[in-house]
């Protein structure tokens, strides 16, 4: 039975699917979210689009348990979750062989990145896969905690904030199995590497090694190659780093960086990167932190390094030398055009801009490390041949802080690009295309926030990037001014626009999920995102091969034309994957943060209802409400159930229209469910759509059925064709044959004990029937009864029939287990050298069975194998003819031995005389005992299944392991000379030449910022929804209607006013039993009233059909073909 909440009796929380609510509107979406909540039901449907609201705790449906029953289950047969969105895309992708996508948006905090995690992880499991499978699907989930380390950071919205956007492509096989993968990567917030707003963090890493290194001693899984460069790297507590002390927090609740730094080491390993790259990537993050401390002093104007021994750890761990780093970071080489002429000039910097070179550098080289890690596990998960995949979007959601920069407003504008992408598929296209096909439909108003995309993006007129590109594009080095310049043009150019307004030291955007206030101040820098070529052949002079690898640009080559810039780049980057996205399948989940405490059961009402506004949920009810749950092209469809009717299987050849419109009545589908356009059908509600994929499963489970029996005979017959060769080896030389059974077909079992199940009873519930037969077993006095001979893997059974004396049954004959013999205590088994059937029982320390069956080389056969399985020692049989044995201790006279002598005598039968204590048998001669059956030699299939062996190679570093490292003799002051000898490999730092850690760090700087520090928290509050809340309130509410109700164009012209006000009365739910192609179906009928100048109109909203048979969980029948393909290679 599946499982449902219906069969468990789970307690309902409001609806599961928002298109059955009785009263649409953003209040009772809300009550329905908040009611669903508090009980712990946190995911919802609205037709397809899955709304998940953060729980801020572990809730216990995401077990094995749940994978296993979301596996191939409809729907509608298990409480909503993300298990059945991902099982949904998996089926998708594989029954139509296309890409599938699923866009996961929410503000921060929402729930994205945990929700990319279980699809990752649900896929994982489902799909099948051998050796290079399960390495893929190893890094796919270790790429998490990885990217996690490097582009992850607490902010005051989210403890484990994604500070990059991530696009996911799992590659699939052509049979399902994850066989590569890719990640593209969007504009990591590189700023937060030097600085971070107050009660934030930088990037978990560098709290992650200093915690990592503290906790070297009890218990730690930290390899040794990393153990050995830890102490050297200048490690202390994170108070000491400028780049950590700023914000005043170094902890994060729940958060065990010691423990994550593990992981984060094993990640590396897992992914392939290589033990020397590994402690590269770790010096490289320790050397950003010491490049944090140098500070400068102003000598005359220009920047002087303050305290030179600042200087010595990071040109150590960069391996570059000491005097070049502090003459890059305090002065500029430029190239100057002066009438006509060029000339070098060496510029001195003043203290600001040293320290912006400094924090250029430092996000230059983090930047790099994390573009580094994301290009390791694409190599490793790269593959010749991309097929099919599915897409996992997890960016950095909507935000706003007390002061957002150029970053917030880079990601506030991806997010707008994919609210525009929800929009334009699911509530701008789907209306399109009722319209373009001629479906009969009324539109339905929403807010398009392609208005704010535009404000930012366009050309023509010009948006806030084009403004800002064109201003950067005029800089040369000097950039004083320059972001109140930008303003200026800015409000000049897009000043009028409603979703703009000028403020005090920047600008505001009305986005389509609040008001944001920019920060002007950075905009400039943060967009031209130049590294001074000064820098770069700085760091292209390190001793270390991955250092100089991190800039590879090559400095001398010109440039041409204008350099792309950080805005246009993130432009680029969303219009390349909203392309991407568009080409797959989408599917969505809309997350919900409930409370900005991160508290369990924490209910904002104020903060979901800005929410559920923004996202359009309201919207999106109506139309799928009023819509066709699915469409599909004429062809494809046809294609798909044409299995369906004989007329159209296998092939239709009449008109494409008139086969879909054969299989939809041959099935009855109900007229009001179907319309045909002008290129596909659109069905109405997903219930009827299931009633046709029913149908399609079960007609290919007669068909797997049958494919399977057959299999199950082919395998059979090698089977008993093998039992019959090793027989034959057994009787070999040993016994005459009997003229008809040398070529007899084994057939295992002669008594059908499927249909038996009396007997079936007697036996163990899992043990298997191997042979089973009606044989005539003789007693001391060699008077023969009847039994049932049935051997199984453990045992063998000689059961008989009784009368029942006492009970209800008193007076009927039943099967009696005579004798129970485990396989282990048999002794031997003892047969003649003639062609009887006669065969001895020997039984360790008991008394022998003495059994005739015709069968009897068969029973042989299967107890010596079975035997050997079990006991692990071959059977002993011999040949004799004379039988010496001990009989049962039974009553008076019982026990003693008997005989049993063979005489060749003239008849095929045996003739049998009891003598005394001897039963004499005389029997005619058989065939020859070297007689052998006509056997065709079986193919053997063996080790042809070993795919699995030709992998081994997966996550291979993409660079040549380095020679082995030399022993580091620089010290921090080293000459300039020394440094080219250590060439490619990379030096194990160790504690004795690594420089001494400058007195007291940075800490004077943290206060210094500290106190400067405002501490306002207006910009938690619920944000205003501005302008395009303004405008989402001032739509008309769309008419949601039916399919029946669709009036024709004319009719829309004038349409009643009365409809708008449909959602103001409640919908009446029915119950009623109807019959439905013959199976009962329960349908569910909702009506709805509408007041209609006075009187009343029913009018039949929805039909949704339950099948009971659909409520068991389906399993794909192509499974039981593949199990018994298993069952065939365990065999040979
Ligand atoms: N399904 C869930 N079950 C339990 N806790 C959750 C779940 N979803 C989210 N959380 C909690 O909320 C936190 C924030 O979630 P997550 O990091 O996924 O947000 P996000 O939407 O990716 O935000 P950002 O845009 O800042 O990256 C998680 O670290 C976790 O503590
Ligand atoms: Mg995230």
């Amino acid at each position: 039975m599946a499982y449902h909440w219906q069969s468990s009796q789970q307690k309902q929380s409001g609806v599961e699917d928002m298109t059955l609510l009785p009263k649409i509107s953003e209040a009772s979406i809300v009550e329905n979210l908040k009611k669903r909540f508090m009980d712990d039901w946190i995911y919802t449907y609205i037709g397809p689009v899955l709304v998940s609201v953060n729980p801020f705790k572990q809730l216990k449906y995401f077990t094995d348990k749940e994978v296993e029953i979301y596996q191939g289950a409809a729907s509608y047969e298990n409480p909503p979750h993300i298990y059945a969105l991902a099982d949904n895309m998996y089926r998708n992708m594989m029954i139509d062989f296309e890409n599938q996508c699923v866009i996961i948006s929410g503000e921060s905090g929402a729930g994205k990145t945990v929700a990319a995690k279980y699809i990752m992880a649900y896929i994982a499991k489902v799909s099948g896969g051998g050796g290079r499978v399960q390495h893929v699907k190893d890094i796919i989930i270790q790429s998490n905690p990885l990217l996690e380390a490097f582009g992850n950071a607490k902010t005051v919205r989210n403890n484990n904030s994604s500070r990059f956007g991530k696009y996911m492509e799992i590659q699939f096989s052509r049979g399902g199995e994850p066989d590569g993968g890719k990640i593209s990567n969007f504009l990591l917030e590189k700023s937060r590497v030097v600085s971070q707003n107050q009660g934030e963090r930088n990037f978990h890493i560098f709290y992650q090694l200093l915690a990592g290194s503290n906790g070297t001693q009890k218990g730690s899984q930290i390899p040794t190659h990393i153990l050995d460069i830890l102490n050297s790297m200048g490690l202390t507590e994170p108070n000491y780093y400028y780049y950590l002390n700023q914000s005043g927090v170094y902890k994060v609740d729940d958060m065990n960086d010691s423990k994550e730094f593990q992981d984060t080491v094993n990640a590396m390993k897992v992914i392939g990167i290589s033990d020397d790259d590994q402690a590269s990537v770790l010096l490289c993050v320790a050397g950003i932190l010491h490049l944090g401390n140098i500070s400068f002093r102003e000598d005359g104007n220009y920047a002087q390094v303050d305290n030179a021994e600042f200087l010595q750890y990071p040109s150590y761990l960069f391996g570059i030398d000491q005097d070049d780093l502090m003459t890059k970071l305090t002065s500029r080489v430029m190239d100057s055009k002066w009438g006509g002429k060029s000339e070098i000039i060496n510029l001195k910097l003043n203290t600001e801009q040293a320290a912006y070179t400094r924090d250029a550098l430092s996000k230059a080289i983090h930047s790099r490390i994390f573009d580094f890690l994301v290009e390791s596990i694409n190599q490793a998960m790269q593959k010749d041949k991309e097929e099919i995949n599915i897409g996992v979007l997890d960016i950095y959601g909507f935000e706003i802080f007390q002061r957002n920069g150029f970053e917030q407003f880079c990601i506030n504008f991806v997010n707008e690009k994919l609210q525009q992408i929800f929009i334009e598929l699911t509530l701008k296209a789907e209306q399109e295309e009722y319209i373009n096909e001629g479906i009969k439909w009324k539109p339905i108003d929403y807010f398009n926030n392609k208005i704010v995309c535009d404000l930012i993006e366009s050309k023509n007129p010009v948006g806030v990037m084009c403004v800002l590109d064109d201003v950067c594009a005029t800089l040369h080095t000097v950039t004083e001014g320059a972001d109140s310049k930008f303003l200026q043009k800015l409000n000049g150019a897009v000043g009028t626009h409603q979703h703009y307004q000028g403020a005090k030291e920047g600008f505001i955007v009305h986005h389509y999920a609040g008001k944001v206030s920019y920060d002007v101040e950075g905009f400039c820098d943060k967009n031209r995102d130049v590294l001074f070529t000064d820098l770069i052949q700085l760091m292209q002079s390190s001793d270390l091969e991955f250092v100089r690898d991190l800039f590879p640009e090559d400095v001398k080559g010109q440039q041409k034309g204008r350099p792309s810039t950080a805005g246009n780049k993130i432009k680029t980057q969303a219009n390349r994957l909203v392309g991407k996205l568009m080409q797959s399948t989408p599917h969505y989940i809309r997350c919900i943060k409930p409370n900005e405490t991160k508290r369990a059961h924490d209910w904002e009402e104020k903060r979901v209802l800005h929410q559920v506004e923004y996202l359009g949920l309201k919207e999106n009810i109506r139309v799928r409400r009023a819509g066709f749950a699915y469409r599909r092209e004429f062809d494809k469809f046809l294609k798909r159930y044409a299995i369906l009717t004989e007329e159209t299987w296998p092939q239709w050849r009449g008109d494409v229209r008139a086969g879909i419109t054969h299989i939809m009545n041959a099935v009855h589908m109900e007229k009001d469910q179907w319309q045909l356009g002008k290129t596909k059908i659109f069905i109405k509600a997903p219930e009827s759509l299931f009633l046709l994929e029913e149908q399609r499963e079960r007609k290919y489970d007669t068909y797997a059925r049958v494919i399977q029996k057959a299999f199950r005979k082919h395998n059979a017959d090698k089977y008993y064709l093998r039992l019959k060769q090793q027989a034959s080896d057994i009787l070999l030389h040993q016994k005459e044959r009997r003229r008809y059974s040398l070529n007899r077909n084994f057939v295992g079992d002669y008594i059908g004990m499927d249909d038996n199940p009396g007997l079936r009873a007697l036996l163990g519930r899992r043990e298997r029937v191997e042979f089973a037969d009606t044989v005539n077993k003789y007693d001391r006095r060699f008077k023969v009864t009847k039994r049932d001979l049935i051997v199984t893997g453990k045992c063998l059974y000689l059961v008989g029939r009784e009368i029942v004396k006492k009970g209800p049954e008193k007076g009927q004959m039943k099967e009696v287990v005579k004798r129970k013999i485990e396989l282990g205590s048999i002794e031997s088994v003892t047969m003649s050298t003639l062609q009887d059937d006669l065969f001895l029982l020997n039984i360790a320390g008991d008394y022998a069975s003495l059994l005739e069956s015709i069968f009897k080389t068969e029973f042989v056969t299967v107890l010596s194998k079975k035997y050997e399985a079990t006991v692990s020692r071959k059977l002993k049989v011999s040949f004799s003819n004379v039988f010496e044995f001990a009989v049962k201790k039974e009553g008076w006279g019982g026990g003693g031995t008997r005989q049993v002598k063979f005489l060749t005598g003239n008849s095929d039968l045996a003739t049998m005389k009891t003598s005394g204590k001897t039963l004499n048998v005389a029997i005619g001669p058989g065939l020859a005992r070297d007689s052998r059956p006509g056997l065709r030699q079986t193919a053997h299939k063996g080790g042809a299944r070993n795919g699995a062996a030709t992998w081994n190679k997966g996550g291979g570093p993409r660079r040549a392991a380095p020679a082995i490292p030399q022993q580091q003799t620089n010290t921090p002051g080293r000459s300039v000379g020394s440094r080219g000898r250590s060439g490619k490999s990379l030096r194990r730092q160790q504690s004795t030449e690594h420089p001494s850690l400058p007195r007291d760090g940075a800490q004077h700087l943290a206060k210094r910022i500290n106190q400067a520090h405002a501490h306002n928290q207006d910009f938690m509050s619920t944000p205003d929804a501005g302008m395009s809340g303004f405008q989402r309130k001032s739509l008309k509410p769309g008419a949601r209607r039916p399919a029946q109700l669709v009036e024709s164009q004319d009719q829309r012209q004038n349409h009643s006013p009365n409809y708008h006000r449909l959602e103001q009365y409640g919908i009446m739910i029915q119950m009623t039993q109807m019959n439905f192609m013959s199976v009962p179906t329960i349908s569910l009928k909702l009506s709805v009233k509408i007041p209609q100048d006075g009187g009343e109109e029913d009018l039949e909203a929805r039909k949704a059909c339950f099948h009971p048979t659909m409520w068991r969980k389906y399993k794909p029948t192509i499974s039981s073909s593949r199990e018994a393909a298993i069952d065939e290679t365990q065999e040979s």
